[in-house]
């Protein structure tokens, strides 16, 4: 652990307090290398964000000090790791709010927890007709495993519509809720337009048809405080890497209730509590869903990210964030050319924008010779580029660690763009 390190989270309390983001970015050292002779802007953290040195110094000490397998084992390693891999199971729990670490759910990403629901829940309840309900601004992993099972049980995919700002039409997806819907999927936060989904009336909307609800929320958990007994949503999907924890790890959340009464996902170890070759009786909650020896560092990685964040405060992450994305907002869109994409009243995180006559490939490359690393493309979400008539767009976005004089440096670099294609 470097000194840095040690300073900014154990010798200062009241770091806790004030948001001191020099402090945290020596905490991340990814941060400080310099990208084509200039100093690294890295504005990518909606794909995925980088790991302070909590993190990365959690998963070398289990590898240094206490790898074994878990579950399995009596001796000393087994029973250590087994004990840190359950210990996150809580952190997790404590995290999101939920009432039970058995409603914690360790799969590979968003997107397995998105296709294991798909794969049991769904396919459990899914008759031929019946419908799944999501929006026209979800990401792929919130589409096409949705696709998949509605394809082959003969249902249906039904899409609520958005309006110009990016915005869910709320008259729309009520409308479209049917005493054949089955389930509700919707984003927290949208990738690719930064708009924040009021998710509790959502919820409350879809509750009120007795339609259950899974949220994305691999945009949201980085940013935004989530509660999931607050929210009431019967599932609630994050991924590791996005929230300054390992790739390789994501957190399914299900209500207990629900979760009891869906098949289990693979077979294999672990899932099970007995097996012969006449009958397997399944394990309990949770185990029935990790088939096989897990990722058991991911876990202890994203615990130790998730301290970090309960260090910093996810308010005050929000706060940041917000008004990092209210200054770049303010700087890009008054520059000629630009077109924001996304303009919703609630957002957070991402600013997509199109530059008149200049590819966003075009654009990320100039950024990228500034060292500016932003995202271009479709982001997952080509329905969002068709919805909006665009091919792809130039999407930065924020994380805990930017800056305003990084934000700065955006509306330089994109200025610059405009001169090289003048
Ligand atoms: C809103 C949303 N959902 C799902 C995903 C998929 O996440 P992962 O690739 O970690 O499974 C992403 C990733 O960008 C996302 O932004």
């Amino acid at each position: 652990m470097t000194a840095l390190a040690n300073v900014s989270v154990n010798a200062h309390p009241s770091w806790e307090r004030e948001y001191n983001v020099e402090r945290i970015r020596a905490d991340f050292p990814i941060l400080h290398q310099k990208v084509h002779g200039h100093p690294l802007v890295y504005l990518d953290n909606a794909a995925t964000s980088q790991k302070p040195r909590q993190v990365i110094d959690a998963i070398t000490r289990y590898y240094e000090r206490d790898n074994a397998n878990i579950h399995r084992g009596v001796h000393y390693l087994s029973e250590k790791a087994t004990e840190d891999y359950e210990n996150s199971r809580k952190t997790i729990q404590e995290f999101i709010n939920a009432g039970d670490s058995r409603e914690i759910i360790f799969v590979r990403s968003t997107t397995e927890a998105i296709n294991l629901v798909a794969q049991t829940y769904v396919r459990q309840n899914l008759r031929p007709g019946d419908e799944v309900l999501i929006t026209a601004m979800e990401h792929h992993s919130d589409i096409v495993p949705w696709q998949m099972i509605c394809q082959e049980k003969q249902g249906k995919l039904q899409v609520a519509p958005i309006n110009e700002d990016g915005e869910l039409i709320l008259e729309e997806f009520e409308r479209l809720l049917t005493p054949r819907t089955k389930l509700v999927a919707v984003a927290h936060l949208s990738n690719a337009l930064g708009t924040i989904n009021p998710i509790k009336r959502i919820i409350e909307i879809a509750h009120a048809k007795n339609v259950p609800v899974l949220v994305d929320g691999a945009q949201a958990a980085p940013r935004l405080p989530v509660d999931v007994r607050n929210l009431d949503c019967d599932f609630y999907a994050f991924s590791g890497h996005k929230i300054y924890g390992p790739t390789g790890i994501g957190v399914l959340y299900g209500k207990l209730p629900i979760l009891e009464n869906m098949p289990p996902y693979q077979g294999g170890g672990d899932m099970i509590s007995s097996v012969a070759f006449e009958r397997t009786v399944y394990n309990k909650v949770p185990h029935k869903f990790e088939a096989g020896t897990p990722d058991i560092s991911g876990p202890i990685g994203l615990r130790a990210a998730l301290e970090y964040i309960n260090k910093l405060g996810i308010e005050n992450i929000e706060k940041h964030e917000h008004e990092l994305l209210q200054y770049a907002t303010e700087q890009v869109s008054v520059i000629p050319g630009v077109k924001l994409i996304g303009t919703a009243k609630q957002k957070a995180g991402v600013l997509s924008f199109v530059m008149e006559g200049v590819h966003p490939h075009d654009v990320g490359t100039i950024l990228d010779q500034q060292g500016i690393a932003i995202r271009t493309g479709h982001h997952c979400a080509q329905p969002v580029m068709h919805r909006f008539g665009v091919p792809a767009t130039a999407r930065a976005s924020f994380g805990l660690y930017n800056t305003k004089e990084e934000i700065d440096a955006l509306v330089s670099g994109i200025k610059k763009v405009q001169e090289v294609f003048g």
